[in-house]
């Protein structure tokens, strides 16, 4: 198969050697996010119990490759779900994650879609659970307007794909949702590193999502608001079904 590059064995193991150190159980619901053609779902899915992997990917062509992956190596009694969505429409599969992988997603994506995507996520992961996400980091922050050299001639940029970001911003993002954020080892081939998003305390502790204190004086005034519009333009995902 053709999209088995070098790197589809390499970066299989890696990801499901990533979740087995972190603690994934076979019973946990896993969300792999921009799951291509299932370079990791082809370790992830024979380990977890049936009905429990969920991908979502943006590229329709990448889950035809997918669905043959599927038939390939006779993972259909454990039901993988794949979803095609660009736009996280994460509730479609209609249940809450312990696990969530976005595996080289934000070197691609724009800071606006890595944003929209922690919160989505945010909203489909069970307290206890966990967001993994790889990333190019910008260690010197936002004023920092360079080029990055990460590893052996891998060049990242601010504006233009791949990506990099710096890890303090994530880890902004990741309070401004409540949750705590850290890096964990991970030997990532081309210097992307691997965050981590978690609840550190129960709703109670926290409260609901995006339940951000804003101090008295930073408080707008009230004012009437028209009819929400929609965050994104509605089509929604679409869930494929293997064919046979
Ligand atoms: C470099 S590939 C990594 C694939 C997979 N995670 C792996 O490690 O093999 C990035 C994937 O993210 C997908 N992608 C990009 N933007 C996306 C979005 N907004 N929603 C879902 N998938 C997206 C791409 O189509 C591609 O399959």
């Amino acid at each position: 198969m053709s999209h088995r590059d070098g790197l589809w064995d390499l970066m299989g193991n890696l990801q499901f050697d990533l979740l087995m150190s972190q603690g994934l159980k076979p019973s946990d619901k896993f969300l792999d996010v921009g799951c291509g053609p299932l370079r990791a779902g082809v370790k992830i899915i024979p380990y977890l119990d049936a009905g429990n992997y969920v991908g979502f990917e943006a590229n329709r062509d990448l889950l035809t490759l997918a669905e043959e992956e599927i038939h390939a190596n006779g993972l259909e009694e454990k039901m993988p779900r794949l979803y095609h969505s660009g736009v996280f429409e994460f509730e479609a599969a209609g249940e809450m994650f312990d696990v969530i992988l976005a595996q080289s997603l934000f070197p691609h994506l724009d800071l606006n879609k890595v944003i929209y995507c922690c919160v989505k996520a945010a909203q489909v992961l069970k307290p206890e659970g966990s967001f993994f996400f790889t990333f190019f980091n910008n260690p010197q922050g936002i004023a920092n307007l360079e080029a990055i050299e990460q590893k052996e001639g891998i060049v990242t940029f601010p504006v233009l794909d791949p990506y990099h970001i710096p890890e303090a911003f994530l880890s902004f993002v990741a309070r401004k949702l409540n949750f705590d954020f850290e890096i964990v080892p991970y030997d990532h081939p081309h210097g992307q590193v691997m965050g981590k998003m978690y609840r550190w305390g129960s709703e109670e502790d926290h409260g609901p999502l995006d339940d951000v204190p804003i101090r008295e004086d930073k408080k707008p005034a009230a004012k009437k608001t028209a009819a929400k519009k929609p965050a994104t333009k509605k089509t929604p995902a679409k869930k494929i079904t293997a064919k046979k």
